[in-house]
């Protein structure tokens, strides 16, 4: 019997192609570089937000065929960014290794909680900050619009913020508070927070659309969402909405963890905790938001009240953080060890 030649086959396979990233210059050039694109089609996908190739590399199909109303055309484009960003196959190990290296940390201004999170909030991640009412997450947001103000040796990245406020419970006043506390001027420290309010789940999914191109433009490192899921709740009740809830927030914690991704912005949103009636061994507070949340975020911060302005927080549903905790306190300067 003939021995099969396994190895000889083997070696006629083709080469997997392994690029190294080009310089991060290519991904700012107009998406009127890239082969295929003349002025009309450049145009319109400009009318809607995708300037860059690093737009386009990152953007769905759908997405791009809406726009030019050709889906076929739609994945030659996006194949086309992406094979010039060097995205589109394998990179080497030293390359994830490299990008490793590069992601940087914005400190919470809490020696604890940075041990926590291995030095702050990571940029090209989601973040998510769970707990209670009253459990400190709006004044987390609060301090990290801070704190991302202030020069990189001081914690910070010398960087403006956005935020994406759905509960109406942003106050300008604990941001000057906060400031003062971090020698920042305070008048300053809030010309760097983008502000909006969500109305709705629609208007919040908008609302990342508009800071995508915001964060183009501007030194912008970090993105917050308070809460996520609070207009997702209201509007599709009951089980029985479950499921198109659950797509629609899909989408939206995609869109984040694109800008997180595309930008290496920090993203970080907030989460209620709920009891869930079903849990009858264990901890029946559950964060809001289910699987989707559980998967898409990078990062779960779960945060609880202890005595009087004393909160706990710990790492949660996360395999490469121990489950450690961390204390701090919330005062009149922000959050504190
Ligand atoms: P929900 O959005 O209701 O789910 O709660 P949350 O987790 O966002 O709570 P939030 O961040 O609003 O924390 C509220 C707590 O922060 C309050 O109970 C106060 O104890 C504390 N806090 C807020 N502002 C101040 C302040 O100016 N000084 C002090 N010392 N504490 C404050
Ligand atoms: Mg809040």
């Amino acid at each position: 019997m003939p021995r099969p030649k396994k190895r000889e086959e083997a070696q006629e396979e083709p080469e997997v192609e392994v690029v190294e990233r080009p310089a991060a210059g290519q991904a700012e050039l107009d998406v009127e570089e890239l082969e295929g694109i003349g002025k009309v089609t450049g145009q319109k996908l400009k009318e809607r937000g995708y300037y860059t190739v690093r737009d386009l590399a990152f953007a769905s199909v759908k997405e791009i065929a809406d726009i030019i109303g050709n889906e076929e055309r739609a994945v030659q484009i996006i194949e086309a960014a992406r094979s010039m960003l060097g995205l589109s196959g394998f990179i080497s190990a030293l390359d994830v290794y490299r990008r490793r290296v590069n992601i940087k940390r914005i400190s919470t201004g809490v020696r604890s909680l940075d041990e926590l999170l291995n030095g702050g909030v990571e940029t090209g991640a989601v973040t998510e900050v769970a707990g209670e009412f009253g459990a400190g997450k709006t004044q987390f947001c609060h301090q990290l619009a801070v704190m991302v103000q202030l020069p990189e040796d001081r914690g910070g990245l010398s960087a403006k913020a956005i935020y994406i406020d759905t509960e109406n419970t942003f106050r300008p006043e604990r941001i000057t508070q906060m400031a003062r506390a971090r020698s920042l001027d305070p008048d300053q420290a809030l010309k760097n927070i983008y502000y909006a309010r969500a109305y709705s789940s629609d208007h919040q999914m908008i609302l990342v659309e508009q800071a995508r191109r915001i964060i183009k433009q501007d030194n912008v490192k970090l993105l917050m969402v308070d809460s996520i899921v609070a207009h997702f709740r209201a509007e599709f009740p009951g089980r029985e909405n479950l499921a198109e809830r659950q797509q629609k927030l899909n989408k939206h914690i995609a869109d984040l963890l694109k800008v997180a991704d595309a930008y290496d912005v920090a993203v970080v949103v907030t989460n209620q905790v709920m009891a869930q009636p079903d849990v009858f061994f264990g901890n029946p507070l559950r964060p809001a938001g289910g699987n989707v949340l559980a998967h898409g975020a990078t990062y779960r911060l779960w945060l609880r009240k202890s005595k009087e302005n004393i909160r706990i927080a710990k790492i949660f549903d996360s395999p490469y953080h121990p489950e450690r905790e961390a204390t701090f306190k919330i005062t009149e300067d922000g959050l504190t060890d």
